[in-house]
């Protein structure tokens, strides 16, 4: 992304003819936190971490600014609070061992995990003056413009293409965990990530209900908002997954909604489902201004109720989205 596309980006008023937020909050399963005390800005976690700042807190954890006082360097400290349950612990350090192995500009770099008597902890890049594309939108009125949130689709796409290419499935995209940052879009918060073996297919072994359970924290946008009919329903994840949530990624941005939120909002798992099984709805009417029909055409695609009508693979997504930027941007 072009530098002056961020600026524009961070400072765009020009779409937005009445404020519209997302209804985020009507998520059909509410955050549960469970509240744990944080460690004190100024605590040293690991001997290393000076923690200088708090950019974020879920029900579970923490992200603060810190400094690693081993190298001086400015760092992004997630920690999981004490006390929590040694299974979570568990799967915070495997998602934090897969994700310091990436290297890609549009996901969030690894560069240590470790724990400190109760705590355990991921220290990453510090990406700082970014926004998450929730702030993004709030900022812009509610939508954006569609070539820009066009570009970040293409730039999540292309993360989730090297992504899907390392066997790797995010399981938890939506708007709050891509960040808007000076190098462009980057996708952050692995924690239910996932290598998977041959064939891009989970064993299965977190649905519906394993993911309500790790991650009832995740603020406005409950998990399940984001997943696909067939995954809301119970069927295995595959990356299918991750590519139906950057459709609706996009399609958030476009319309300040999502699409089965246009009618009435679902008030559950089920009625969320029913939701999903209709084809999202056209965009033109809506926006006050003109798309272009391929725009409709990728969408109706990428939020097919049928995952066989839908796109293959991120790179398909990529390559047919960019065309429409290309042609018409
Ligand atoms: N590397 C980072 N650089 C800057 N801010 C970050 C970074 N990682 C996370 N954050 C901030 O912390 C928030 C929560 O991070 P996230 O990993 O999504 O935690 P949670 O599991 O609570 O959702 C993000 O929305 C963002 O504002
Ligand atoms: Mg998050």
């Amino acid at each position: 992304m072009r530098e002056s596309d961020y600026r524009e980006a961070r400072t765009a008023t020009r779409v937005g003819r009445k404020k519209s937020v997302p209804r985020l909050s009507e998520a059909p399963t509410q955050p549960v936190a469970t509240e744990q005390a944080a460690p004190r800005l100024g605590t040293v976690i690991d001997g290393r971490y000076q923690l200088l700042d708090l950019l974020g807190r879920g029900g579970f954890g923490a992200v603060y600014h810190a400094r690693d006082l081993a190298t001086g360097e400015h760092v992004a400290l997630k920690v999981l609070l004490s006390g929590e349950e040694r299974r979570r612990k568990r799967r915070f350090e495997r998602s934090a061992s897969l994700l310091c192995a990436l290297r890609h500009p549009g996901v969030i770099a690894g560069l240590a995990y470790g724990s400190d008597q109760d705590l355990v902890f991921l220290a990453m890049e510090h990406l700082p003056d970014s926004q998450d594309l929730e702030q993004v939108l709030l900022r812009c009125g509610g939508r954006l413009p569609w070539p820009d949130a066009t570009q970040y689709a293409c730039e999540l796409l292309e993360a989730l293409d090297f992504l899907h290419q390392q066997q790797v499935i995010h399981r938890d995209v939506k708007p709050k965990n891509v960040l808007l940052s000076q190098r462009g879009v980057v996708l952050i918060d692995f924690d239910l990530a996932k290598r998977l073996g041959p064939g891009l297919e989970d064993s299965g072994e977190l649905d519906l209900n394993g993911l309500t359970e790790e991650r009832t924290h995740s603020g406005l946008t409950g998990t399940p908002l984001y997943m696909a009919p067939e995954r809301i329903e119970g069927g295995a994840v595959d990356a299918q997954a991750d590519l139906y949530a950057a459709g609706l990624v996009l399609f958030v941005l476009l319309t300040g909604k999502l699409p089965s939120d246009c009618a009435t909002a679902p008030r559950t798992i089920r009625e969320l489902s029913c939701a999903r099984r209709l084809r999202p709805p056209m965009l033109g009417a809506d926006l006050g201004y003109e798309v272009p029909a391929e725009l409709d055409a990728w969408l109706g695609r990428a939020l097919d109720p049928r995952p066989r009508q839908r796109f293959t693979s991120a790179a398909e997504m990529y390559e047919q989205l960019s065309a429409v930027l290309l042609v018409h941007g």
